[in-house]
């Protein structure tokens, strides 16, 4: 078989990546225990010493991901916006043919993403950035660590106490009212974080089998280009140099 190799993924897609597997097993790992932390029989030190842990990996997180979300202004032409949101000329189009494509089992390879696969890596990296922002605001609302800590320290510390005295699990160094309301705003905001967690496992699930399904089906060796950055195929890709 005559294969012809194409250059695809970038340096920093592919440690944008591998970071990214990283953190996300990190963070799933750790929000597992937090989660089930009652169960678990975790006292209040522990739940400190788990949620710091998770803060720290999620700070990483936090800043592969937002300079990943600027390298699809600057980064290479498969890497780009463009390349990547599922809209734009002729995507549609693109979209049914492929979908006819994989009921009929014929090739359809592309050197980027694939349609299908445009709208996959939107619906992931937008659960990304929620759970990324989401993550952010907790952090603040129950660690009282950055970016938000300090403001809501100011917020609910307790009267006569200086805001760098307010703990996590120390009502004696908060304001009970001043409290209960920060804790009532937080409250939809931990509960987004908890549901975009459910849907990640999923989300990560379809992404492993959807990328291991291609491989087998329709080669192009898509898992080793995202460490090599290379693909190739048998049959020219429809996004390839005409
Ligand atoms: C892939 C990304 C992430 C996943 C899958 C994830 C998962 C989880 C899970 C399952 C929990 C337990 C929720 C609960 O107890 O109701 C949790 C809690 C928490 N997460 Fe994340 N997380 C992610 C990113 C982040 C980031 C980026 C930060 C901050 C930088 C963060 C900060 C927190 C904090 C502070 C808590 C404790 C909330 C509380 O119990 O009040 N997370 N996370």
């Amino acid at each position: 078989m005559n294969l012809q190799e194409y250059k695809v993924w970038d340096a920093t897609t592919r440690i944008f990546h591998w970071l990214n597997v990283l953190c996300v097993i990190g963070l799933l790992t750790v929000g597992t225990v937090i989660l089930n932390a009652n169960t678990l029989g975790v006292n209040n030190a522990g739940k400190i010493i788990l949620k710091t842990v998770h803060v720290w990996i999620g700070y990483v997180f936090v800043l592969n991901l937002l300079w990943r979300l600027v390298w699809g202004f600057i980064g290479g032409p498969y890497a780009r916006w463009r390349s990547i949101l599922p809209f734009g000329r002729g995507y549609g189009t693109q979209l049914a043919n492929e979908v006819a494509a994989l009921r009929d089992g014929r090739a359809h390879n592309y050197i980027g993403h694939t349609p299908l696969g445009r709208l996959a890596v939107t619906v992931l990296l937008g659960v990304l950035v929620i759970q990324g922002a989401t993550g952010l605001i907790l952090a603040g609302t129950d660690l009282y660590m950055p970016p938000f800590g300090k403001t809501i320290a100011t917020n609910v510390v307790a009267s006569g106490l200086d805001p760098s005295e307010v703990r996590p699990y120390a009502p004696e160094t908060v304001d009970p009212e001043a409290y209960k309301a920060m804790r009532d705003m937080r409250a939809p905001i931990v509960e987004t974080h908890e549901i975009m967690y459910f849907v990640l496992l999923g989300l990560i699930a379809l992404h492993i089998i959807a990328v291991v399904l291609t491989e087998l089906k329709y080669g192009g060796n898509i898992i080793s280009a995202m460490f090599s950055g290379r693909k190739s195929f048998s049959h020219p890709p429809l996004d390839g140099p005409k």
